[in-house]
């Protein structure tokens, strides 16, 4: 009988690796047969580890399993898909699955992600035999067409960046994928690595025909074990089953990967940075232009995308029509929602853009997990704006979250129950940028660690009046004269914290008032 329990990281925190263990011991002892075949996760973070049996009507589920549970579960009928208490039915039946369009995920949680007769069994691979019919302009017009724009967060059209690398006349050119995944609540990189990382592997390489180059790097947080030992192993597969190489697929068009693994900077995410990592040297922002897209790694024209962009090319590219279809505005096709924080359902929720983040909150996730009401979400990471439940029509799209001073980002939403203290979130921001900063420029450098003191004393009382304006000030300041991202969006979650929840730092200036 075939069980399938997932290798991925939330799984194994959970104690997936001791359950196979105990699985096998306890088969054996039984004398029945099993064959345990790893996967990536489904995404219902709630339910991990999600145990799975392979049985006439389907895939049977038990979640959350616990270590010491196997022998109980084998003596219920497991391989039958019997009663117990953690048994779920068929997972896609869940609501929480059964309501997402899973286009980029199709896969994740269901094939062992190492096989590449799997990955072609379930659609896997057909896009990069349609592509290697294409002339590569034709390659560049259909992802323009797809209507799909960077998933990292800046939601810059992908085609046209393919485009400009295309054009650009070079004797090497690179695709280098962006796995930085150092968003607080973010682990959609890191999720399609371990469940599925022959769609990456599938995205490059139409990306290299596309652009004429025929290297590429991946370059993955130290933070990502699991995810290391699968993409690695997964390079292997892929050269061994020709997907990698001197001849993709016997095409006669060449390209490989190389694994890079960074060494835990935050900064590195922000792709200069960390080009100037993969060429060996520490990992400061450097001016643009030039675009990397122009002189890029190593000074050569280089598509520098996130992980999820180039995992969802397969995907957009099989159906370039209809992936444009989905979605709402200018954000087409689908989006991997990270539903993370103090919410009762918590995990990856795929869906075409349009919904609102009051569905996504309090629909799909189910409000907070501890019960009480949900005062704040943050949405895109630790630099991303916090909403309050006032503002939760707000629909998920780049320029709906725009227009209300936000940023879906790497579609992160963290989730905060009423006893979250918001002017110590604001504190935090500055914190965070400060602490993660590279030093290249003023802006963010110094005005980090003001911005922090300055929310220090408005905290304590010290003249909050006079603190606030300096807050602000200074925000203004690193929104518009931060040369990247960290500091020039730092200002988010700041004034969003300032904005929406005041009362949190009225405290101090009642306290000034009444001296
Ligand atoms: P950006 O707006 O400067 O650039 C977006 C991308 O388009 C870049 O790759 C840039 O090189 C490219 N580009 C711009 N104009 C181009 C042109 N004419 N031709 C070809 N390529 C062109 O944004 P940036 O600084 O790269 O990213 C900021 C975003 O990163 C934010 O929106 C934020 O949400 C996100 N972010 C993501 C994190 C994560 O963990 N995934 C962490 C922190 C921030
Ligand atoms: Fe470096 Fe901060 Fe300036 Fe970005 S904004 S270049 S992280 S100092």
């Amino acid at each position: 009988t075939r069980l399938f329990l997932p290798l991925d990281t939330f799984a194994v925190a959970c104690g997936a690796d001791e359950i196979a263990a105990e699985l096998r011991e306890a088969a054996a002892a039984r004398g029945l047969e099993i064959e345990i075949v790893r996967t990536g996760s489904r995404g219902m973070a709630w339910l991990e580890p999600l145990l799975e049996v392979e049985t006439p009507e389907g895939r049977i589920g038990y979640g959350p399993v616990e270590p010491g549970e196997a022998a109980a579960l084998l003596d219920a009928g497991l391989l039958r898909g019997g009663a117990h208490e953690k048994r779920i039915g068929r997972p896609e039946d869940q609501p929480f699955l059964a309501r997402q369009t899973r286009l980029t995920f199709a896969r994740c949680g269901v094939i062992d992600p190492l096989s590449l007769a799997d990955y072609r069994a379930h659609g896997g691979l057909g896009a990069l035999e349609a592509a290697l019919a294409m002339a590569p302009g034709a390659i560049v017009a259909a992802v323009i067409e797809s209507g799909l724009r960077g998933r990292g967060g800046a939601g810059f059209p992908t085609g046209v960046k393919w485009k400009t690398v295309a054009e650009a006349v070079a004797d090497r050119k690179y695709i280098v994928a962006n796995a930085d995944e150092g968003d607080s609540g973010t682990f959609a990189d890191r999720m399609i690595m371990e469940g599925d990382p022959f769609a990456l592997i599938e995205g490059m390489a139409i990306a290299g025909l596309a652009t004429g180059a025929a290297k590429g790097f991946v370059y993955l947080r130290s933070e990502y074990p699991v995810a290391i030992r699968v993409f690695g192993a997964a390079l292997e597969a892929a050269r061994r089953g020709g997907l990698l190489g001197a001849s993709l697929l016997g095409s006669g068009q060449a390209f490989d990967i190389e694994l890079r693994v960074g060494a835990g900077a935050y900064v590195c995410g922000e792709e200069t940075s960390l080009l100037e990592s993969l060429e060996g040297r520490r990992g400061q922002v450097r001016a643009k232009p030039p675009l990397p897209a122009m002189k890029g790694l190593f000074g050569r024209p280089t598509v520098i995308n996130n992980v999820l962009t180039l995992a969802s090319v397969p995907a957009a590219l099989g159906d370039a029509a209809g992936y444009k279809e989905l979605g709402t505005g200018r954000s087409r096709g689908t989006m991997p929602i990270q539903i993370a924080g103090n919410v009762r359902f918590g995990g990856l929720f795929e869906a075409p853009f349009g919904l609102t983040l009051g569905e996504i909150v309090e629909e799909i996730g189910g409000g907070t997990a501890s019960g009480r009401p949900v005062r704040a979400v943050q949405v895109g990471g630790p630099l991303g704006a916090y909403f309050p439940p006032a503002l939760f029509d707000t629909v998920f799209d780049y320029e709906a979250f725009a227009a209300r001073d936000g940023l879906i980002g790497h579609a992160g939403v963290t989730v905060f129950d009423e006893s979250v203290d918001m002017a110590a979130q604001a504190r935090f921001a500055f914190e965070f940028c400060a602490e993660e900063s590279c030093g290249k420029c003023t802006p963010c450098r110094i005005g980090a660690v003001r911005g922090r003191e300055a929310m220090e004393r408005l905290i304590a009382g010290d003249r909050p009046e006079f603190q606030r304006r300096l807050v602000e000030d200074l925000c203004e300041t690193m929104k518009f004269g931060s040369l990247c991202a960290l500091g020039g969006f730092t200002p988010y979650p700041v004034m969003s914290a300032l904005r929406h929840f005041p009362e949190d730092f009225e405290g101090a200036a009642l306290r000034e008032a009444a001296e």
